[in-house]
């Protein structure tokens, strides 16, 4: 038997870094989806193909699973495989391939997708209930094991999908009816570290305030997804953008970006994540959006065409 399941990319669309302190975030999932297939396999190891990984395939025994050198891109698939062995207090040697679409440049959350991919994945083949908490949790205690830091966002996106508002550690994971959301999308062509830009915020010494004032601009965000006032959540993208700069997190290029998208007409533009690079996000009008595209474009950054508020976590066979 041979278990598929797909899950979504993430982005964070309000509330960055202050989530990581206890504040809300909005959070939506895009098209681009990640693959994971998982079945038995006829020894006491943990398989893993993935060309990423190796040519050939990443053995390890069941009974070693967390120990010695992991090598990055297994680690995920590892940690996981050895929590959910935990978890159900019995073990098993599972074979385990991972298909990631999109590039892991984007940091569209292919290491959360990984592990809930994995962990979902298992609990189908081992045939253990798993509610969407349950799975957020275990994913979550998974990244937190292996990465150090992070709210979850990315775990709950890819679980829950759609649009949704969200706090540290899955407090609050409240769905909201929010339909597609005109969204452009555009990578600096520069790979950001989350757990380095954390640290960095960490050093603000008025950070408290600034997340408060996030906070109040994310709850606005809300109301103006809800009632789909798209130039209103522009406008507070541009405050909450501010606010990512007080805090040290944007650079230079996704500023000249954002500059560009604004000047093209966009209603409002920020850096969506840790900044330091990967991704920003603006909405403009539709009339607009295409010139708002060049912009960007020639700014230096590769627009990148994404569904939002798609299905979260499927299994597909
Ligand atoms: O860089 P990304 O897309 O992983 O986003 C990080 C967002 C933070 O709020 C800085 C961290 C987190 O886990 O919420």
């Amino acid at each position: 038997m041979q278990i598929t399941i797909s899950v979504p990319g993430k982005l964070m669309l309000f509330g960055e870094h202050a989530v990581v302190f206890g504040h809300n975030s909005l959070v939506t999932s895009v098209s681009q989806r990640l693959t994971t297939v998982v079945e038995f396999s006829n020894d006491d190891n943990l398989i893993l193909t993935h060309k990423d990984i190796s040519n050939d395939n990443y053995r390890k025994s069941i009974y070693e699973l967390g120990d010695g050198e992991i090598s990055k891109e297994a680690r995920f698939v590892e940690i996981s495989t050895k929590n959910f062995f935990q978890k159900i207090g019995k073990k098993k040697g599972v074979k385990i391939s991972t298909q990631c679409p999109f590039s892991k440049k984007y940091g569209f959350g292919s290491s959360a997708g990984v592990t809930v991919g994995v962990i979902a994945g298992l609990a189908k083949l081992f045939e253990v209930p798993f509610g969407k908490k349950e799975l957020f949790d275990l994913s979550y205690k998974t990244v937190l094991e292996v990465q150090g830091k992070g709210s979850g966002f990315d775990v709950a996106a890819a679980i829950y999908g759609g649009t949704i508002y969200f706090t540290t550690g899955g407090k609050i994971i409240e769905p909201l009816e929010v339909t597609r959301i005109p969204l452009i999308v555009a990578y600096s062509g520069i790979k950001a570290d989350t757990v380095q830009m954390i640290e960095k915020v960490m050093k603000i010494d008025n950070r408290e305030q600034i997340f408060q004032e996030i906070e109040t601009i994310t709850n606005k965000a809300r109301d103006a997804m809800l009632t789909k006032n798209w130039e209103g959540l522009g406008s507070l993208m541009n405050l909450n953008q501010n606010l990512l700069v007080k805090l040290g997190v944007s650079i230079p290029k996704l500023d000249l970006m954002i500059k560009a998208a604004n000047g093209a007409g966009a209603w409002g533009a920020k850096l969506s994540g840790a900044g330091g690079g990967d991704c920003m996000i603006c909405i403009a009008p539709e009339e607009k959006k295409a010139q708002v595209e060049k912009a960007i474009t020639d700014a230096g950054g590769e627009v990148v065409r994404v569904d939002t508020g798609v299905d979260g976590t499927r299994i597909e066979s």
